[in-house]
């Protein structure tokens, strides 16, 4: 999604915006710009593609100043180009901008019609014009972005330059993130905090319907809609982790390898052994609040979507309760059926999905306890929730969620163990050994890892197919899924995951020589189920892949390959399966010279609708 870095103070604005830019290159963009203006002077440079394109113009072609706005561009209206690159200037106003503008098109045959003429097919460029219009010789800047801004409908962070007003710099925000750094008289703007955390640590984050004018040193926070606000920063007393390689080719390997550790993370000081239990720090729920809830609905997108099914096995399963699981924009515009009773919970990698952030408040205005379960600080689902299970898994910088969720996983565990450790479903027993389990946990997935090598030579036999049927039966469902969702999104194969007891009633009729068939079978209650499924799709003359427990020789008989995955038990396998279905999506996309971190079309934080 969309990126934005602000600087107004005393050094040079381009340095400080570029590397704020780079900081936010994890969430994908196609094209960037920047303008800095000095002395009233406005000068843009764009470029499309990688932010190394832009870098190499600024070579070219310097800016200097002391104020400036820069963006990563993730294309909504209108094609990637450098026509459509952000900043965005109309008539003396300059715009960058994160969001949709939904009446866009109303609002610019309005502008066309008094005379405007727009240069881009953005939304974007819409506001610049408007504030333009507005601003005039009897109102200031920061009325005339109050004004327009009262005319837009939709969802935007922006910041916003004029040339008639070269001391300001206007920042507001509805719906998208957006962050204000302050070092003495030094203001940093950007959505999201690693992009300034290394020139401060003391931070405003802004709320929904707020403006913030930066003039001359200062700032004024202000409703949108009028009214002064008083906003109190906070020191942030965690450090971004840096995003470096490590010695792998690509962020993707690096963080599939990362997850022992990672899991480890996660666990790391939540568990008491002896007591069977688990203590969740940010939960913010004693056992009487915690067994009073009727219902359980988890909802998410994409990835964290899987998470949430499987947590739907595991919490129904071990603590009898019923849970919901809830696609986040679906949910959002259902009217859903929730109160007081239901305890939903939004999980969320980055903590600022819109759709699931848009759910959660939907949830909590009908008075719905929210717990969160989020991998990022501070992000606006972690912020706006009651409690908040954070899944530590450090920074993931791929697009393609892979650690982030193995730690989803386990923390739906955790919280499984919790709750039905209150609920008296799980006894002192099961606790205790559902927490052994846990323990060697990461060591086996050390050696799924190293099933590498036999997984890129299934990847290399159809890496000529255009289409691949993952199968997997209750628990590994969601798994199916989930690596069907890694194929299709790092190597651009067609994928679809399907409960195996379901190919009859429709997926068998795909099944020839061209299609593989990846069926998950670990040695659970659903094995032989499973295992007739396989034959099925063997007796059609199906080319079977199949990821079976270890030591299980027979379930591969009639299959191609045979991949034998460690054993952690039934509640923690789909990690163990996820990870090697990670594997096999990476070793496609590399086989096929996919860029695995920057998938094309993707994003790593989804902050629009
Ligand atoms: C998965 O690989 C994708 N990155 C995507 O489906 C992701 O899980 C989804 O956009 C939700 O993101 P979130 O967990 O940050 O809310």
């Amino acid at each position: 999604m969309c990126g934005i870095v602000g600087y107004m103070g005393n050094q040079d604005a381009t340095p400080v915006i570029m590397s704020g830019l780079n900081l936010l290159e994890y969430r994908g963009y196609d094209s960037a710009g920047i303008c800095t203006m000095a002395s009233g002077a406005v000068e843009i440079r764009r470029s499309s593609g990688k932010l190394v394109n832009l870098e190499r113009l600024l070579k070219q072609q310097p800016l200097h100043g002391n104020i400036g706005i820069g963006h990563t561009r993730w294309a909504t209206h209108g094609k990637p180009s450098i026509a459509n690159a952000h900043p965005h200037k109309g008539g003396s106003v300059i715009v960058v901008h994160n969001g949709i503008i939904e009446n866009y098109l109303l609002l610019k045959d309005e502008l066309t019609r008094r005379g405007h003429q727009f240069l881009s097919e953005t939304d974007t460029e819409v506001i610049s014009h408007l504030i333009d219009e507005k601003f005039t010789a009897d109102t200031s800047f920061e009325e005339a972005v109050r004004q327009a801004l009262k005319e837009i409908h939709g969802v935007y962070a922006l910041c916003a330059l004029s040339e008639k007003d070269d001391k300001t710099l206007i920042v507001a925000k509805s719906g998208s993130p957006m962050v204000i750094g302050i070092r003495g008289n030094e203001y940093f703007v950007a959505s999201d905090m690693p992009a300034i955390i290394c020139y401060t640590r003391e931070i405003v984050i802004m709320e929904d319907g707020e403006m913030a004018v930066i003039r001359n040193g200062t700032v004024k926070f202000s409703a949108i809609g009028g009214g002064e606000l008083e906003k109190i920063s906070r020191i942030i007393d965690w450090s971004p982790l840096k995003a470096e390689n490590k010695g792998f080719p690509n962020h993707m390997l690096k963080e599939i390898h990362e997850q022992p550790q990672a899991l480890r993370n996660v666990v790391a000081g939540r568990v008491r052994e002896e007591e069977g239990d688990v203590v969740l720090e940010g939960l913010n729920l004693d056992d009487t609040s915690l067994k009073s809830f009727e219902r359980l609905c988890l909802v998410a997108c994409g990835t964290s979507w899987h998470a949430a099914l499987v947590g739907k096995y595991l919490i129904e399963e071990y603590c009898r309760v019923p849970v919901d699981v809830e696609i986040a924009s679906e949910f959002r515009y259902r009217d859903p059926l929730v109160s007081r009773k239901t305890l939903v919970i939004p999980i969320s990698q980055s903590g600022e999905t819109a759709d699931t952030l848009a759910a959660l408040r939907e949830a909590r205005d009908k008075d719905a306890h929210i717990v969160s379960i989020c991998n990022v600080a501070d992000s606006s689902i972690a912020r706006e929730s009651h409690g908040v299970i954070y899944t530590h898994a450090g920074l993931e910088i791929g697009v393609a969620s892979t650690k982030t969720f193995t730690t989803q996983l386990v923390a739906l565990y955790l919280l499984t163990i919790r709750l039905g450790r209150a609920n008296g479903r799980i006894d002192l027993r099961k606790g205790q050994e559902m927490i052994a389990a846990l323990s060697g946990l990461p060591a086996l997935v050390e050696k799924t890892l190293g099933l590498d090598s036999q997984i890129e030579e299934v990847a290399c036999e159809y890496l000529t197919s255009w289409d691949a049927i993952y199968l997997g039966r209750g628990i590994s469902y969601p798994i199916a899924l989930e690596g069907a969702l890694k194929l299709k999104e790092i190597s651009y194969i067609h994928a679809d995951g399907y409960p195996a007891g379901e190919m009859k009633h429709g997926p068998i009729a795909l099944i020839d020589v061209d299609m593989p068939v990846f069926i998950l079978a670990p040695r659970d209650r659903h094995l032989v189920k499973v295992q007739s499924n396989m034959e099925e799709v063997v007796a059609r003359g199906g080319r079977v892949v199949v990821f079976c427990s270890e030591g299980d020789f027979k379930t591969g008989k009639g299959a191609e390959y045979a991949l034998q995955i460690p054993w952690a038990g039934e509640a923690l396998s789909p990690v163990l399966f996820a990870v090697a279905l990670q594997l096999l999506a990476y070793n496609f996309a590399i086989l096929k010279g996919k860029d695995v971190d920057k998938p094309r079309n993707l994003a790593k934080s989804v902050t629009v609708e």
